[in-house]
């Protein structure tokens, strides 16, 4: 199956990459959408270029059938060597899982890539483009017109063994349409082709506040996180660890909201990785005062 890329039909999009976009031909280097092949490989090499110890298989899976996912990768032969993703929130776009393995980097992959995303975004009309950047991506961001805008730190739990888990009521139909209207605000942009699904899926809790305030405990993470204040922030997140008491947890924040590592360390959390938040173009009408967490480091 090949995924579609978001707004335009696969195969406009792959005939206006080969021509717009310098790897083209060359070097048998061909650019094109993602196919299910890919996954295994690309999760490979996506590991090999990170240092990631966990798969995510099953993220690049669930791009292949998200219609709001463009997805970029660039192979040789059947080999694919690199790809971006772009998650596309109508008015704005989160870049995600930008990577290339690490034996074909420095050949211009990861710039091309990264051109192909701007001119989809621009053909989109998305004017708004963002990222959480490691050390290695910066450079390659910065020269591509993205520009700095606070820091997205990763902090980090141990599990606690032998706990027992307390699941949530779920979440009713009005609280999650009034979850849904409170991302949107304190976002700046209308997540709701990532958000619903992961509201769905049955791995995870969803946590409902009282006014659209909510918090997702996924597997290994907790996020999104959206209050309106800090005591429902820290009600939603004692929720949200109740609900994952076995596992080692990791919470993405930004550092606009400095209440939210003061909530964590209050709870055991430490803080680690620290990435540079970067946006190319206008910025988002945000509520950043609301935004506690955000739902991984590729989505926002
Ligand atoms: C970042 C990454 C995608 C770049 O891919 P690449 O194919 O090697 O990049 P390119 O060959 O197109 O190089 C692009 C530019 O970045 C520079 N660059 C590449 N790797 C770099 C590094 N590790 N440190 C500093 N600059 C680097 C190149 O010199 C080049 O500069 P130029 O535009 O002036 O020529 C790749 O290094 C990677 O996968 N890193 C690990 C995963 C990662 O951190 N991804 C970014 C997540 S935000």
């Amino acid at each position: 199956m090949t995924a579609a890329i978001g707004r335009t039909s696969a195969a406009a999009s792959e005939r206006w990459w080969v021509m717009t976009h310098g790897i083209g031909r060359r070097d048998r280097l061909t650019t094109r959408l993602l196919e299910a092949t890919d996954i295994e490989p690309l999760d490979l090499a996506l590991r090999a270029a990170y240092g990631f110890e966990q798969s995510h298989a099953a993220r690049l899976r669930s791009y292949l059938d998200t219609p709001a996912v463009a997805t970029f990768v660039a192979a040789e032969g059947d080999a694919p060597l690199g790809c971006v993703f772009g998650i596309d929130y109508r008015n704005a776009a989160y870049v995600s899982f930008m990577g290339v393995d690490p034996r074909a980097q420095g050949r211009g992959i990861g710039r091309a890539l990264l051109e192909a995303l701007i001119s989809w975004s621009d053909e989109c009309g998305i004017d708004s483009l963002h990222l959480d950047a490691t050390p290695a991506g910066e450079p390659l961001y910065a020269r591509a017109g993205f520009v700095d805008d606070g820091e997205t730190v990763v902090f980090t739990r141990p599990a606690t063994p032998g706990s027992t888990s307390v699941a949530p009521p779920p979440a009713t139909e009005a609280q999650r349409s009034a979850m849904l209207a409170r991302d949107r605000v304190a976002f700046g942009a209308d997540r709701r082709s990532v958000l619903e699904p992961l509201f769905e899926c049955p791995d995870n809790h969803v946590i409902a506040g009282d006014d659209g305030s909510y918090a997702v405990a996924q597997p290994e993470t907790i996020g999104p996180l959206i209050a309106s204040d800090a005591v429902r922030a820290g009600e939603l997140l004692d929720a949200a660890l109740a609900a994952r008491p076995d596992v080692a947890l990791r919470v993405c924040v930004p550092t606009q909201q400095p209440a939210a590592a003061r909530l964590l360390i209050a709870r055991g959390f430490t803080a680690g990785r620290r990435l540079r938040h970067m946006v190319r173009g206008a910025r988002l009408a945000a509520d950043e005062t609301a935004l506690w967490a955000r739902i991984n480091l590729g989505q926002g």
